[in-house]
């Protein structure tokens, strides 16, 4: 749905519900990761960018404690209705949940609100589709409460608060790649950022006659959340024992040779697996930005076929439907390199795809994937763009 369409329908629907006209427009993208999975809890490097599919917002003030919130992707859920003394986790609540977090987060950060608002949203990110729609919720309603509350917060306040919510609130123990993405993308840039000190920096995503194609399983991430959390304490329980005699706080600290030296000190196949996709994955991200920056593009296409190889058989979370899309997307004419992005275990891949093969090759893969799957995956040329922020007018 088109930028300025999806506004107006979230506007008429904030009238038509809440019948207040001195409104505020906000947007927050949802992001792909190039490379660089599954090493934000390590301490390792990440390489997302944020995308223009994402969450609309409208809102004003009320005079009240009351908040009311309504999303137009749950129209059977209809308004949700809290006040701001009960910012508590209930099944009732739905989605409204996010909204009551981030502002608890805000309360114990030490900010105070004297009032509630109303708000109507719009996502256009497919739910469980791993590109993001919950953080980019959480920096929708934190870029919200900043403006209406005049808060005056940083982009990384805001991010960090994101992923707290995310964390004590939601219970996923996610790390901060995702609300990073979303609280700091720029148009046509990738963000390389080290997880481990927050240093980051913005790096032309220029693929010449090429394209980032987001490839969707549609099959929804279940059990994702419990399997995140397992991957994350097997990091934690190699790191460990690796610790015994390594003085390193994070998996990413380790070069490849230092960990091939030491592995044996893991003393389980399956923990070792884990640690070694961490590292290498790692070293990957960093020859990825190299090689964009370099444009050489078939180095970096590579590389993305080298971590979806070993988010398959050494930290295992791709799956049949994930396989067969990145699988079968390395094999088409035109397409230098294809990976699974986000969590996994179902959700999105992405593909570097010459221009003029896409329509042929969302046809080829298509016909593969149904065949075998036995429903339709979905497909989107990606376009990358700026973080979340209040639209303006023109906007
Ligand atoms: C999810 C998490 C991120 C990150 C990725 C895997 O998207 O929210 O923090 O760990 O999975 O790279």
């Amino acid at each position: 749905m088109n930028q300025k369409v999806m506004k107006a329908e979230v506007t008429e629907k904030f009238i038509e519900l809440f019948g207040n006209d001195n409104l505020a427009n906000y947007f927050s993208p949802g992001r792909i990761n190039l490379i660089g999975e599954h090493t934000d809890y390590n301490g390792g490097y990440v390489f997302p960018a944020a995308i223009s599919i994402g969450t609309y917002g409208v809102a004003v003030p009320r005079a009240d404690n009351l908040v009311r919130v309504y999303s137009l992707n749950f129209e059977a859920v209809g308004i949700i209705e809290f006040t701001l003394d009960e910012l508590i986790y209930s099944t009732e609540s739905h989605w409204g949940n996010y909204v009551k977090g981030y502002l608890l987060k805000l309360i114990e950060a030490g900010h105070q609100f004297s009032h509630g608002f109303e708000l109507v949203i719009e996502g256009t990110i497919p739910n469980g589709s791993g590109l993001s729609s919950s953080a980019s919720l959480e920096l929708l309603i934190g870029t919200i409460a900043n403006d209406l509350y005049h808060l005056n917060l940083d982009r990384l306040t805001l991010v960090k608060l994101g992923q707290k919510v995310e964390n004590e609130f939601i219970g996923v123990n996610s790390g901060i790649m995702d609300q990073f993405a979303i609280g700091f993308g720029e148009h046509g840039k990738a963000i390389l950022l080290d997880t481990n000190t927050l240093n980051y920096e913005m790096v032309p995503a220029e693929f010449g006659d090429y394209k980032i194609v987001i490839m969707n399983t549609n099959k929804r991430r279940e059990l994702a959340d419990s399997k995140y959390n397992e991957r994350r304490a097997e990091c934690e329980e190699a790191l460990k024992r690796l610790q015994k005699k390594l003085d390193i706080n994070a998996l990413g600290e380790l070069s490849e040779a230092e960990f091939e030296a030491n592995r044996e000190l893991i003393g389980e196949v399956i923990l070792e697996k884990r640690a070694k996709h961490a590292v290498y994955e790692n070293g990957r991200t960093l020859k990825a930005k190299t090689a964009l920056v370099a444009g050489d593009l078939v180095n970096f296409g590579r590389l993305l076929n080298a971590s979806h190889q070993s988010l398959k058989e050494d930290y295992e979370v791709t799956g049949l439907e994930l396989d067969t899309l990145a699988e079968t997307a390395q094999k088409q004419v035109g397409v230098l390199g294809a990976r699974m992005t986000g969590a996994g275990f179902g959700g999105c891949a992405i593909a570097l795809v010459k221009a003029n093969e896409i329509e042929h090759f969302i046809e080829s893969v298509g016909a593969v994937y149904k065949n075998k799957i036995g429903y339709s995956a979905a497909f989107y040329v990606a376009t990358i763009a700026e973080h979340a922020h209040k639209l303006v007018n023109q906007e």
